[in-house]
């Protein structure tokens, strides 16, 4: 929880924003330890939010919103415009906020930090394709720059369906509203998925890139703000007893997993047709394997981290056998505990035929000196045994074990298991003696968890984003590059697939399709049970 959640910063920070190119790469906190304890709170600016009442808004962004009010990082003039097509004033979206900030937010409820944050927020109405619409929230923004002191710095979230990002971006340029006056700033925030294959995604790009500057668009992938993602980089980077075991010589493989035990909710009109590996592969666990695979970079500055998950990326080998190497599952009815649930074709809006996949695995290999013969497993899938995501470097055996076979039957491979969510830390699974007069060695693990060794909560990775967006700090943003870069991976993947029918189904509650494990078993391995 928040440890000063009355504090309120002044309007004109020392700390606050400005263009990217005045952050130094060392304002961020996270990546150097040397600011740890210097908040870096945003300056003078708006967000505005197309998508005001979608789920990812109601449930993420205006808590994350809040939560950063509350933690003291957005300044006395910060203003929050909501955009969309409910009948609403801005009192009316004000209560709407409130609702789920009380929902979900993270931060305790305080009264003050509410009332002077909801003074900054306005509604505007209208539908992507009214002009009209668009010149009031011109409007709306000048007011809030001469009545709240936000100067002419905004962000513009686009939490959206891809086919709308075309439109809303035309109409930004149109009514000047993507155009920053001298020493102002504007910026566009992308979720994803950005395209649905690499044509797509080249065609939004061209079509963004007409109305902003390459350094004003952020594309979020909310995997990069988590805690336990940006730990992997001070796990890898900043000890000495990792690095050097990081490679071929002792690594056997990586298992990269994204497990949820929730199924597609009300995402129907998203999901279907789009499915798992364009969900979360292309981006999440392409964004998690270049953390793992990527040599040091030079600084934590945006275009050195970017230079260096860009070679990993530019380095993955896709399996020549396709079918032998990837798997693709959807759920069936089973049972999630003790709840009974529905199977993905017999959810809400899903088509009774749809080949749409809700679990996928794929291998992939990383064609450098460190990382030869080494592959990366990468699955994901929903309703699956429970809600779980970790990188998992698994060892290989030591060249001799100077013991009777029996004594290490228990035995299993080291890991170093970085667990993202929930339950967020470190695992280090080795062999240890069982206790006793025998010789017998077994798998034990040792763990480090951010919930016992510190007492402030990780703030959540919207909360992280959105403030990096204000402060126009980009490392947590993928490029243009990387995210074609995905794309080329997975495209002939999803070709391959779009020819093989119906996916395998597997009960709702287990650990997906058999297919799966035969994959691994192909080489050797097994999934671990996380
Ligand atoms: C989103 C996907 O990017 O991540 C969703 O579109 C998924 O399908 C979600 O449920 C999971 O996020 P988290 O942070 O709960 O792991």
């Amino acid at each position: 929880m928040a440890t000063t959640p009355n504090r309120r910063p002044m309007e004109d920070s020392a700390h606050s924003g400005g263009s990217p190119s005045m952050q130094e790469p060392w304002h961020n906190p996270l990546l150097d330890p040397r600011d740890l304890r210097m908040p870096r709170i945003a300056g003078p600016s708006s967000l505005v939010i197309f998508g005001v009442t979608g789920d990812l808004a109601k449930k993420k962004l205006l808590p994350a919103v809040y939560d950063l009010a509350n933690r003291g990082l957005l300044p006395a003039s910060f203003g929050l415009i909501g955009f969309g097509r409910r009948d609403w004033d801005d009192q009316a979206f004000a209560s709407f906020a409130e609702e789920n900030v009380r929902a979900y937010c993270r931060t305790p409820f305080n009264e003050s930090t509410w009332r002077h944050l909801s003074q900054g927020m306005r509604f505007v109405k209208g539908t992507f394709d009214d002009s009209e619409a668009f010149r009031h929230l011109s409007a709306t923004v000048s007011e809030l720059d001469r009545v709240r002191g936000t100067r002419g710095n905004h962000a513009f979230y686009m939490s959206v369906p891809p086919k709308a990002f075309p439109i809303v971006a035309r109409q930004l340029a149109e009514s000047g509203l993507s155009h920053s006056k001298e020493g102002a700033w504007r910026r566009v925030i992308i979720e994803k998925p950005f395209g649905r294959d690499l044509a797509s995604a080249k065609e939004l790009d061209r079509v963004v890139s007409e109305v902003f500057e390459p350094d004003s668009v952020f594309r979020i992938d909310h995997y990069l703000g988590k805690e336990t993602v940006q730990n992997l980089l001070a796990l890898r980077f900043a000890n000495m007893m990792f690095e050097p075991v990081w490679n071929s010589n002792y690594v056997s493989h990586v298992q990269i997993t994204m497990a949820e035990d929730m199924g597609i909710g009300g995402r129907a009109g998203y999901y279907d047709g789009i499915g798992a590996a364009r969900d979360v592969i292309q981006n999440h666990l392409l964004q998690l394997m270049a953390l793992t695979a990527m040599e040091e970079p030079v600084s934590f500055a945006a275009e050195d981290l970017t230079a260096e998950k860009t070679k990993v990326l530019s380095a993955i080998r896709l399996p020549k056998d396709l079918a032998a190497h990837t798997a693709r599952g959807q759920y069936a009815a089973g049972w999630q505990g003790s709840q009974h649930v529905a199977g993905y074709l017999d959810e809400e809006g899903i088509s009774p035929d749809s080949t749409t996949e809700t679990y996928a695995a794929i291998r992939l290999d990383v064609d450098t000196r460190r990382w030869a013969g080494v592959p990366f497993y990468l699955r994901t899938g929903k309703r699956l045994g429970k809600r779980v995501s970790e990188i998992a470097v698994v060892f290989k055996r030591a060249p001799h074990l100077p013991f009777e076979a029996t004594a290490t039957r228990e035995l299993g491979a080291n890991a170093v298991v970085i667990r993202v969510q929930p339950d967020e830390g470190v695992t280090m699974r080795f062999g240890a003696k069982t206790p006793g007069s025998a010789m017998e060695v077994r798998d034990v693990n040792m763990d480090f968890s951010y919930g016992r060794s510190f007492t402030e909560a990780s703030p959540e990775a919207y909360e992280r984003l959105i403030l990096d967006v204000l402060l126009g700090d980009p490392p947590l943003f993928p490029t243009t590059e990387e995210v074609n870069l995905s794309w080329k991976i997975l495209d002939p993947i999803e070709e391959f697939w779009s020819g093989q029918g119906q996916p395998q189904p597997y009960r709702a509650g287990t650990w997906g399709p058999e297919e799966a494990d035969r994959m691994l078993a192909r080489d050797g391995y097994h999934w671990r049970m996380p």
